[in-house]
């Protein structure tokens, strides 16, 4: 059966997407990306004229927010109105972006050569920041079920305990597998952190890509020890495509992370610009006719790649929960130990995956599946071919 088309997502064409300027369209000219986790869709219309009407109105000079920051403002509302999480403004500071903000925690939280827990296969800009911040990367695989993928609470605290780890890199949503922690299953992560004292840096980007009946929930919010020892890491950026604006922000559980992160030079890690917050604030605010239509087209198309990867696949992959990102075993492909080149080289899709998201992801694959019915078909049609006769 065709797929629904929504206008405002699948009027994409294809010449003008290779005309732009951000990496995941900077390939050759015969070459689809899938690959970076970027959207193809043009900005949300009410962020548009959000940063429009700032531009227009001609003040681009230094801001000034102490009275009431309006992007921990929005950030606080969001969290209440979202997931009835109560938020302190005064607990919220921005970064530049997610991951900044990770390797700020790091420094301040952890010494050189604290043990770090992190699930596998994970995001691969975390895969080596923790080992260039100077810490001991633990990894903890996720484990294939034969439904769905399993955050591996019995090796979580086996790994915590035998390297005497001082922190967890929590990320939830997961990127790549899109799987979507119950709040049973961060009950239980909550259990371990209390139990070995662990600071908790919860990346929850891609939270508000989730797709019912699943629901995020904050581990800040799953008790008050836990939410001590939480620090939570948002952006607008994956939701409302925005990552070039460079802004996020960090709720601080730890009252003496906080204090000590404020005790350092304001300078130190750069700010966030006036536009990046009033896109953020304006997504939060006013985004959210936009977003249910992107989650539709988001639901559609995983529900394509699915089809797909079923027809290659014997044993079904998982669909996500969240995220546009699809993860799928690379062999049923006939692909083998580098299968990113391989895919690259024999079907002129970029996608992204292998070691770099850790051991367990060597053979594995992720498809960015936020694009036109059309792109992503023909992305479909070129991976389906890699199996034909
Ligand atoms: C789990 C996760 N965290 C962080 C980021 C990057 O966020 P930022 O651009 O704010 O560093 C991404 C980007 O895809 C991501 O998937």
């Amino acid at each position: 059966m065709a797929p629904v088309l929504d206008p405002l997502f699948d009027d994409l064409k294809i010449e003008d997407l290779r005309q732009r300027p951000g990496s995941k369209w900077r390939v050759d000219p015969d070459v689809l990306p899938a690959w970076v986790a970027d959207m193809d869709y043009p900005v949300a219309p009410v962020i548009a004229d959000a940063i429009e009407h700032t531009v227009r109105r001609g003040d681009l000079g230094y801001p000034r927010w102490e009275d009431g920051h309006p992007l921990r403002h929005a950030f606080a509302d969001r969290m209440r109105e979202r997931y009835s999480w109560p938020v302190d403004v005064a607990d919220v500071r921005e970064h530049t972006d997610v991951v900044q903000a990770v390797q700020v925690l790091l420094h301040l939280g952890t010494s050189a050569g604290d043990a770090v827990a992190v699930h596998t296969p994970t995001y691969p800009p975390f895969h080596h920041t923790v080992g260039a911040m100077g810490r001991k990367r633990v990894d903890v695989p996720f484990l294939r079920t034969s439904e769905s993928w399993a955050a591996n609470i019995t090796g979580l605290a086996d790994a915590v305990a035998t390297h005497d780890c001082r922190a967890l890199l929590l990320v939830n949503p997961h990127n790549p597998t899109g799987r979507v922690l119950t709040r049973d299953e961060l009950g239980e992560i909550a259990a371990i952190a209390r139990r070995h004292d662990l600071l908790v840096i919860s990346d929850e980007i891609h939270a508000e890509l989730t797709f019912a009946p699943h629901e995020h929930v904050p581990f800040a919010s799953i008790d008050a020890d836990t939410a001590a020892r939480t620090v939570t890491l948002t952006s607008a950026s994956k939701a409302f495509n925005l990552a070039g604006l460079r802004c996020s922000v960090a709720h601080f559980g730890p009252r003496r992370l906080l204090a000590v992160r404020d005790a350092e030079p304001t300078e130190l890690y750069g700010a966030v610009s006036t536009l990046a917050v009033e896109a953020a604030v304006a997504a939060w605010r006013h985004g959210g006719d936009w977003q249910q239509r992107l989650l539709h087209v988001l639901d559609r198309n995983r529900r394509l790649v699915a089809e797909a990867v079923a027809s290659w696949a014997a044993d079904p992959e998982p669909m996500p929960e969240a995220t546009y990102l699809y993860w799928f075993a690379a062999d049923a492909l006939g692909l083998g130990d580098d299968p990113v080149a391989e895919v690259l080289a024999r079907a002129r899709v970029l996608l992204s995956g292998g070691p770099i998201f850790g051991e367990d992801g060597r053979r594995y694959l992720r498809l960015n599946y936020a694009t036109s019915a059309a792109v992503l078909q023909a992305v479909l049609n070129r991976l389906r071919a890699l199996t034909a006769p």
